[in-house]
């Protein structure tokens, strides 16, 4: 069943936050669904209640470009078919104000992200507004970003600069944005952190207090980075150096200050590079496609497993249908 973000955000605020997963390719969507169900090795096992959870699929304007938009799409609609027992929104991450426009007309999103946090103040406000209102005529909800993550995203390059509280208010109130992602120290990519750097709370928590009661904050650049997952992308001859990420165990105090939608997409990545470099190392004279396919999927619905129960999110699968049901 594809939600909008809105109708899960309720069921988790205050308590847990929701995953928002990236996917771009077949693989990556079927270990998504399968660990969002609690099902690891195929798509036809029962699904396990005690760790399903509701999720969020995150398409990036790179994801849509890669091949083409429709191919990715389908996957999904095909996915929903597969799996009918998962409850996912339908997201559009990064989007600019033209991206954003093609998949509220689309039919197909339930959920866009305008990113005009590049912009300044008044700037940002007039576009997401505009978007916002084409969004919501649609039955379309719009996350929005105030201000700027490090590292790169998509083509921009940024520097960080945290979020101001009392802007974050006026921004929210202005634009009549669903939910608001927040600058907090948290960057994208697999270099987060520098020495004692880490998620600034302080921050999260004044920003939580100025906006009104339950309003869902969101938590991009939240890759956790495991070691494990870097040693053996190393391992079978990758070069990752100066790797940092947000500590698992970050996500549920943040879950605690409003924020309800947590970005998980360089973990996925990791996962994907060390399952497909160690199946090419140890199977070396095996060219089938499908070989490192096959190891990938399982490997990576364990993960997403794992994830869940750091976000909170696992479990809750089955609440949440009751509440929707029950109107
Ligand atoms: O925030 C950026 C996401 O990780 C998407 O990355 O634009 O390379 O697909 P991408
Ligand atoms: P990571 O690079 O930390 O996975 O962040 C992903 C993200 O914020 C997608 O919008
Ligand atoms: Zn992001």
């Amino acid at each position: 069943m594809i939600v909008t973000t809105t109708q899960i955000f309720r069921h988790a605020y205050g308590k847990y936050a929701i995953g928002a997963y990236n996917i771009n390719n077949l693989e990556q969507a079927v270990g998504l669904f399968r660990g969002n169900l609690g099902k690891i090795k195929s798509n036809t096992e029962p699904a396990n209640p005690a760790v399903s959870a509701p999720f969020i699929l995150q398409i990036s304007r790179g994801a849509r470009s890669y091949t083409d938009k429709r191919f990715l799409e389908a996957i999904i609609r095909a996915a929903e078919e597969v799996f009918p027992e998962a409850i996912f929104a339908v997201h559009l991450d990064h989007g600019t104000e033209e991206v954003c426009y093609d998949c509220i007309d689309s039919g197909f999103y339930t959920s866009v992200m305008i990113d005009a946090s590049h912009e300044e103040f008044e700037k940002n406000i007039e576009i997401t507004k505009r978007v916002v209102d084409r969004a919501h005529a649609k039955g379309v909800v719009v996350e929005a970003e105030l201000g700027q993550l490090g590292g790169v995203e998509e083509d921009v390059v940024a520097d960080v600069k945290l979020t101001d509280p009392d802007q974050a208010a006026e921004f929210v109130e202005r634009t009549g944005c669903d939910s608001l992602a927040v600058a907090i120290g948290t960057s994208h990519g697999v270099a987060k952190f520098v020495g004692q750097q880490g998620v600034r709370f302080d921050r999260l928590q004044q920003i939580q207090q100025k906006l009104p009661p339950g309003y869902p904050l969101v938590m991009h650049g939240a890759s956790s980075v495991p070691r494990e997952w870097v040693e053996r992308i190393n391992a079978a001859g990758g070069q990752l150096k100066n790797t940092s990420g947000v500590p698992e165990d970050d996500y549920l105090e943040a879950a605690k200050m409003g924020v309800v939608k947590i970005n998980i997409d360089t973990d996925g990545r990791l996962v994907w590079c060390a399952v497909y470099r160690e199946s090419f190392r140890d199977n070396p004279s095996d060219f089938d496609p499908r070989t490192p396919g096959k190891l990938f999927m399982p490997v990576y619905a364990e993960y997403i497993i794992h994830k869940n129960k750091m976000l909170g999110s696992a479990g809750q699968l089955e609440s949440v249908r009751a509440m929707l049901t029950q109107g």
